[in-house]
């Protein structure tokens, strides 16, 4: 039952991180959360299936050997629950400190965890920086912080056990000098201290086992409370009551007054008011740092914005089904995420029930066939961690055959090929207008000769939409396209 409860446990804090919106991992860190659905949800199981039955056997064998020693002899019992009373004192103050030595365990392994995470994922910098001995030092000083606070438990634990046993020799101890006592003025039997003292065995046996309750509880409270913690964080992006799903929709997307901040400290984007025409390519062109990812991420409702309304075909996305909504768009990075696992899979990530006919087709679309076919193991060949067995090029092939795959209505480029060399762009590119026939689409380009053909290029800056128009339009108005234009193509 107790293994039962922890992986449900793991199974609900692991749901509810899937539910949690971006904002929410803008500011944890993987390691930690690894922490927290493994290693702290390890004393749990032990917890629930000891914990309930020691503490109902202790229960029954305390009251029932009081009973007895209280038929036996009155006066000693109650000496006898005199030390007993200060015992329990005792381990009530430990418990308090037990409790914090405990969470602080924890965080500290957290803390490796978080530093593991961190220093694997990144490898390939740690190593084209030769910097092992740096990493090793850092992850040496989480180790040794854990190793002290490991060092507190133990230390905290030694007292507390080692106290109890102490109180337990004295409890032993004034029994019998009391017994002694009372038999030498005549008001006690031999006999009768005998049995007492053979009976105050059945009395201190439970308590031991409540001694080591009591540490397996503060282990697993403490894992429990950190359990709670996350299970507490509201996802703040959640479908409201009357939500509807959306099918087959044309992809008009309008802004009316859009403001939104990351943090309430200032606003990236404030009053943006713009309408993207369904089937239509809109471009969006600005400086680094300007919001431009910022203003795509609001469509899908990655996060919330603070004023104004973002409508789909009339309908406010807020009252759009998360899943619907977020299936309706197709968002293709500069930076692609490949799951490990083979090619196959990566591209059926788009659509999971596909059928090898449409994944082969997609990547027919996406240019990237060929060079499956090419590869030893073709459609299964295992892309490695992170796709580190392929070109930037050819993920961000896969990444667009997955969208391709999904075929949704709206479409987000967001500096797609902006990491590529020219020739593989060039290559892209082509794959990419394929993609956006048809929807509704939102290009973000550093590079301006790949939004040129776009109906509508809109210009932001930090002071919001400067400049729309099409190319020729903003290029005859010369003002901020035309100056980034000229910028980049004066020296070719
Ligand atoms: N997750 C985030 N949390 C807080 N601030 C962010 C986050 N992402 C981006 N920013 C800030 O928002 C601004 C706009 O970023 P971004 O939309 O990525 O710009 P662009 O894509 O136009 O280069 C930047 O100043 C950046 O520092
Ligand atoms: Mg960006």
């Amino acid at each position: 039952m107790g293994a039962k409860m922890e992986a449900d446990m793991r199974k609900d804090i692991f749901d509810h991180l899937q539910k949690l919106p971006f904002s929410y991992y803008d500011n944890t860190n993987t390691g930690k959360l690894m922490s927290r659905i493994v290693t702290d949800l390890f004393d749990i199981s032990e917890l629930a299936h000891h914990g309930p039955e020691d503490l109902f056997i202790s229960i029954l064998k305390l009251t029932g050997s009081f009973i007895i020693l209280l038929n036996i002899n009155v006066r000693i019992t109650v000496i006898l629950l005199l030390f007993t009373f200060v015992m329990l004192y005792f381990s009530y103050s430990y418990n308090r400190r037990m409790r914090g030595v405990f969470k602080s365990n924890r965080e500290k392994i957290a803390n490796v965890n978080a530093q593991i995470q961190d220093s694997l994922s990144g490898i390939r910098v740690v190593k084209s920086f030769a910097n092992e001995d740096i990493e090793s030092l850092k992850f040496a000083q989480g180790n040794i912080e854990f190793l002290k606070t490991k060092e507190d438990s133990y230390f905290i634990m030694g007292r507390f056990f080692s106290g109890n046993n102490f109180f337990q020799g004295i409890l032993y101890l004034s029994v019998i000098l009391s017994g002694g006592i009372f038999i030498s003025l005549g008001s006690l039997n031999i006999s009768d201290l005998v049995v007492y003292i053979l009976y105050i065995n059945i009395f201190l046996n439970p308590i031991d086992k409540l001694v080591n309750f009591t540490e397996q509880f503060q282990r697993g409270i403490t894992g429990f409370e950190r359990f709670l913690e996350v299970m507490n964080t509201e996802p703040d992006i959640e479908d409201r009551e009357n939500s509807v799903e959306i099918r087959n929709i044309k992809g008009d997307i309008e802004f009316k007054d859009v403001s939104f901040s990351y943090n309430d400290k200032h606003n990236i984007l404030s009053n943006i008011n713009i309408k993207l025409p369904a089937g239509k390519t809109t471009a969006i062109v600005g400086p680094s740092g300007s919001g431009k990812s910022t203003f795509c991420s609001l469509i899908p409702r990655f996060y919330e914005i603070n004023d104004g309304s973002i409508a789909i075909d009339g309908i406010d996305i807020r009252d759009i089904r998360l899943k619907s909504l977020r299936n309706s768009i197709g968002i293709v990075q500069q930076d692609v995420y490949m799951f490990s696992g083979s090619i196959k899979e990566n591209i059926a990530y788009g659509k999971p029930d596909a059928t090898d006919k449409e994944i082969f087709e997609a990547a027919n679309k996406a240019n990237i066939h060929e060079f499956i076919m090419s590869l030893y193991d073709g459609y299964d060949t295992y892309v490695g961690e992170r796709g580190v067995k392929l070109s930037g090029g050819q993920k961000q092939r896969i990444s667009i055959a997955r969208v391709f795959l999904k075929n949704p209505p709206i479409l987000i480029l967001d500096e797609a090929t902006s990491a590529l060399d020219n020739e593989s762009e060039k290559f892209i590119q082509k794959s990419l207008e394929k993609l956006a026939r048809n929807r509704t689409t939102l290009v973000i380009a550093h590079r301006l000769s790949t939004i040129r053909s776009a109906d509508e290029i809109i210009v932001i800056t930090d002071e919001g939409i400067k400049e729309k128009g099409t190319h020729d339009e903003l290029i005859s108005k010369n003002g901020v396209y035309a100056y980034l234009h000229n910028m980049q193509f004066k020296d070719i």
